[in-house]
């Protein structure tokens, strides 16, 4: 067991008295890198706690097991693979990123294809996937395909049928093509919505729906079995995981609707902080502080949640993908070794955007009980062509509620108008919001997984959790399965 003592002993010293006894703590408690500006002078990371975690990672071998991860090998050993996205990006193993760069050739080479209509006069996109097969693609279109984009996209998630309605609305179905997005192929949810709108399509006159489809899978077979040409198959590989899978032909719907070009900038943005987190030092590397300072939180200040707050509406998805990408991997009990974990591992990610938060949950964080570090995101270039007035109202609030949540407020004649302060919160400013810069954001957040991950001796790279609700609802929908009075009453009352 690795020792925690040292950092569960780190004092907590007020935010407000680090920087009074530290004239350069902003500089050195913040960075730029790939056209972001991190500012993490608003937690309690001092310099005893990052000599702390330093120890902690070096017992812990986070330096050769990134060694590990960016070369290929087996790390994810419940599940006997290695982790390949960062090969995705072009860096990691010479065979796993010639192998990346021949899919991504062919995701490319379809794409053209279907831009001079091979596949019929294409205007809309309708991506199926849940999880890592949706959250990724969702994000990228929205937040960078809020201008014209060349494609009408639609991302549909959720078994329920209401969704698909709602995205089927204004969609022709002889002008829609079909992406089918499951890394296993046999997800029921993506499967019984993919069923449905090939049968849309034919219903809506298309003589042959399975040639309007194209499937973005690591299980190839399973999609041919299931109806889709050879030709229009766009695997990756298995060692790529769902929830981060968003480099590979997952990223198909941004790619059509973006551009080749723009994804290319989302790769080489992703590549940036992929060579910084593998080469930089620890007391220098922007993912491994920014995971210092959540095991801060998590260890030291026994803190449950973290909020990621993104005051620009373009990144309102960012923290439902931040969620999956936290939570499902490092929401584990137990280490890599199979022993009980013995301490909190992922903190609850939860989050929305500003200014809206701040008039609805706000109140909780200023004066409630729990204590929540925060993650602010802003971009400077604003991103509406309005009067400057609204971004800079918009960004004026974001600054204000990290320094009034650090200062705090007195008020002993009046508690119920008093700020505790000392509230901890770090800023990362983009320069501008396109596909390179929100490629690095995204790297840096897999990275810093990463790093929790390995200091918390757990693998981040299963989700066997998710396995045991998922066979109890297919023995649900057989009409089967060994349910307690509560359920079975449940299931009664909705089916009879
Ligand atoms: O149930 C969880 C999960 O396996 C995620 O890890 C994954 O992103 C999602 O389901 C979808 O899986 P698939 O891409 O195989 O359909």
């Amino acid at each position: 067991m690795a020792d925690w003592s040292a950092i569960e002993a780190l004092p907590r010293t007020p935010l407000v008295d680090l920087f009074a006894a530290d004239p350069d703590r902003l500089t050195r408690y913040s960075a730029d890198l790939a056209g972001l500006h991190f500012d993490w002078s608003k937690t309690h990371l001092t310099d005893e706690a990052i000599a702390a975690f330093s120890a902690l990672a070096r017992e812990q071998d986070l330096t050769g097991k990134r060694e590990a991860l960016f070369s290929g090998k087996v790390i994810n050993v419940t599940e006997g693979r290695a982790v390949t996205h960062i090969a995705e990006r072009g860096e990691g193993a010479p065979d796993d990123v010639a192998a990346a760069q021949g899919l991504h050739a062919r995701m490319r080479a379809l794409i053209d294809a279907i831009e001079s209509g091979a596949m019929g006069p294409i205007r809309h996109v309708l991506h199926v996937g849940i999880g890592g097969s949706a959250l990724g693609p969702d994000l990228l279109v929205d937040a960078l395909g809020r201008e014209e984009t060349r494609y009408e996209v639609a991302i549909v998630s959720n078994v329920d049928g209401v969704a698909l309605e709602d995205a089927l609305r204004g969609f022709d179905p002889t002008a829609t093509l079909l992406a089918v997005a499951s890394k296993t192929f046999t997800t029921t949810e993506t499967m019984l919505n993919a069923d449905s709108v090939v049968e849309w399509m034919r219903a809506g006159g298309v003589e042959d729906p399975y040639g309007r489809v194209v499937a973005l899978t690591a299980s190839p077979d399973k999609a041919i079995e299931w109806g889709v040409d050879e030709t229009r198959v766009l695997p990756f590989a298995d060692t790529v995981g769902g929830r981060y899978s968003l480099w590979s032909s997952i990223g198909f719907p941004a790619a059509i609707a973006l551009g080749w070009d723009a994804f290319a900038e989302l790769l080489e943005g992703a590549a940036e902080m992929d060579r910084h987190f593998r080469l930089a030092a620890l007391h220098e590397n922007v993912p491994a502080i920014a995971a210092f300072g959540d095991l801060y939180y998590t260890q030291v200040l026994h803190c449950e949640t973290r909020g990621v707050f993104c005051y620009d509406e373009r990144l309102r998805l960012l923290p439902s993908y931040l969620q999956q990408l936290e939570m499902e991997s490092n929401g584990k009990g137990v280490t890599i070794e199979g022993e009980p974990v013995g301490r909190p591992t992922a903190a609850i990610t939860w989050g929305g955007v500003g200014t809206d938060a701040q008039h609805a949950v706000f109140q909780l964080l200023h004066q409630g009980t729990h204590v929540v570090p925060l993650e602010f995101i802003g971009v400077i270039e604003p991103g509406d062509m309005l009067n400057e007035e609204h971004h800079r109202n918009l960004l004026n609030n974001m600054f204000a509620q990290g320094a009034a949540l650090m200062k705090g407020k007195a008020n002993p004649d009046d508690p119920a108008r008093a700020y505790p302060g000392d509230r901890p919160s770090t800023t990362i400013l983009a320069d501008t919001l396109d596909a390179r810069t929100l490629g690095a954001l995204i790297a840096f957040h897999e990275q810093r997984v990463f790093v929790n991950g390995v200091l918390l001796g757990i693998n981040s790279f299963d989700q066997f959790g998710v396995e045991l609700g998922k066979e109890m609802a297919k023995a649900a929908q057989k009409g089967g399965g060994d349910f307690d009075p509560s359920t079975t009453d449940l299931i009664k009352r909705a089916f009879g």
